[in-house]
């Protein structure tokens, strides 16, 4: 997977020349009109890890979770690994595949990323169960969980990301046609981040509570990155199939915003333990400069307070546990108690889930200042295995 700026939404900041009339300004070769970086940015299908982990945020995705159709077992789950596998490689590549519909041919790439995974139902399904990995293991109950069962788990995961709408919806189309009889969608959330290209220049996300959300990521150039969030290319065991992979921890939260929009400016910093203009600490310096969690104020209390959400969640407070995070906001209206039905999907990647999500959510639950102004509605924990090589399809390694 190429181009590992993480938390920044933005790409090159490049915008599109556009003219009076609409049409673009610049010409490429012919006279056809030249694609912006943002269309022309392609993401490789092929590689050690699935694309759509590292990559940068995209200012679009669908998350959709399949379960195989009564009847189909590994024989038809195969068959749709490669179907789907075929499919995300050419639209990966703005390429239209065979019977399209039209919707994405005027575009490029757009940084399109499908990123499939396996839950712990399909190794059921597919007599595969001497093979599941114990990471797929059911996460623990948190006391301030509200999941809706019909919108968690599922037997197969998809995550799309593009930097174009009509981009990703057009990928989505394709594979929910793709998984024809073998299997039916359980689930479907849409989500978006910020367009490349509205800042000045490549900045962390902000979420919709206005925070600068991502600045405590793990990077790619870290150098246990790789430890933290990919299982280990000599992986053995049953499930060595996984060399490669990564595990995502998927849950719809909503974010009670009447509630945290009511909530005075420096409350709401104290929240987080991070001001909401840059995202630097509240002990100071700029986004990027390290808490001083034991730091005191003039009052003799921590500036930092015990609940802040960043300290609570930091590594260091949890025995070196990390996660990736990388997240969509979502957006679907206005519920029947006339509060936005928004907040995050979050998405966060690890080697093992009881290496990074469960150790830290665990003790968010247990009194996180930010807990009061969410509500976590849906879960799901799914095994992404590694990146196809050429010639391969995702899964294969499991499947064959
Ligand atoms: C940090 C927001 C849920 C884990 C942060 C930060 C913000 C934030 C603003 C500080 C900036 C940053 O480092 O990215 C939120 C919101 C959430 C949410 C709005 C829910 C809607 C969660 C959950 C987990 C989590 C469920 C994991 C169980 C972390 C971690 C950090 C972090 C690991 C980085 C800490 C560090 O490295 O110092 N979050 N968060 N967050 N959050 Fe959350």
């Amino acid at each position: 997977a190429a181009g590992l700026v993480i938390g920044a939404a933005g790409g090159a900041g490049v915008s599109a020349a556009v003219s009076g009339d609409g049409t673009a300004a610049g010409t490429g070769a012919g006279g056809a009109p030249a694609l912006t970086t943002v269309g022309a940015t392609e993401v490789m299908f092929h590689g050690k890890h699935q694309a759509g982990i590292t990559d940068p945020l995209q200012s679009r995705g669908h998350l959709i979770a399949f379960d195989l159709a009564p009847g189909a077992g590994r024989k038809e789950a195969i068959a749709l690994l490669r179907r789907w596998s075929v499919s995300a490689k050419a639209l990966m590549a703005g390429k239209a595949p065979a019977g399209d519909t039209g919707v994405a041919l005027d575009a490029g790439p757009s940084s399109l990323t499908v990123t499939i995974g396996f839950g712990r139902t399909f190794f059921d399904r597919t007599g595969l169960a001497a093979r599941r990995p114990a990471q797929l293991d059911p996460l623990p109950a948190f006391s301030s969980d509200a999941l809706d069962p019909r919108r968690s788990e599922g037997d197969l995961w998809v995550q799309i990301g593009a930097d174009d709408a009509l981009v990703a919806f057009h990928a989505l189309r394709t594979l929910q046609k793709d998984a024809g009889d073998a299997a039916r969608v359980r689930w479907q959330m849409n989500g978006f981040n910020r367009s490349a290209g509205a800042t000045a220049k490549p900045m962390t996300a902000r979420n919709l509570m206005g925070q600068v959300d991502g600045t405590g990521n793990p990077k790619p150039t870290d150098p246990d990155f790789d430890r933290r969030i990919f299982v280990p290319a000599g992986a053995t065991g049953p499930a060595a199939w996984m060399a490669g992979g990564s595990y995502a921890v998927v849950r719809r939260i909503r974010m009670l915003l009447d509630d945290w929009e009511k909530l005075p400016l420096d409350r709401q910093e104290k929240v987080i333990g991070r001001r909401k203009s840059d995202g630097a600490p509240l002990t100071g310096g700029t986004e990027t400069t390290e808490l001083e969690l034991n730091k005191l104020g003039p009052d003799g209390k921590l500036v930092i307070p015990d609940n802040a959400h960043s300290r609570i969640s930091a590594p260091e407070q949890n025995g070196g546990a990390a996660m990736l995070r990388r997240p969509f906001s979502f957006h679907d209206g206005i519920g029947p108690d006339g509060t936005p039905d928004a907040g995050l999907l979050f998405i966060c990647w690890q080697a093992d889930p009881l290496r990074g999500f469960v150790p830290v959510q665990r003790k968010l639950d247990r009194g996180d200042a930010l807990s009061e102004f969410i509500r976590h509605e849906s879960s799901g924990l799914f095994a992404v295995p590694g990146g196809p090589a050429e010639g391969e399809y995702v899964g294969q390694r499991l499947l064959e």
